[in-house]
């Protein structure tokens, strides 16, 4: 699965990192960096969590 964050969107809620630190990660302004863009099986749900809990809908998930 592929991952990546829409840096017109992300306005540094910063719950993709809580939640999902193994993927995402945090700038110096607290947006949002992704760690994974090729995520692995075992880190989807971890993606999908991160994901499905930003406010602003910046993450973008696409299946391979
Ligand atoms: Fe940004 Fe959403 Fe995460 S606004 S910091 S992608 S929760």
């Amino acid at each position: 699965m592929k991952v990546r964050v829409d840096p017109e969107l992300c306005v540094g809620h910063g719950r993709c990192y809580i939640l999902a630190p193994e993927v995402y990660g945090e700038d110096e302004r607290g947006h949002c960096t992704v760690l994974q863009p090729q995520v692995t099986a075992d880190l989807e749900k971890k993606a999908r969590l991160g994901a499905g809990n930003c406010p602003e809908h910046a993450i973008k998930l696409e299946d391979d």
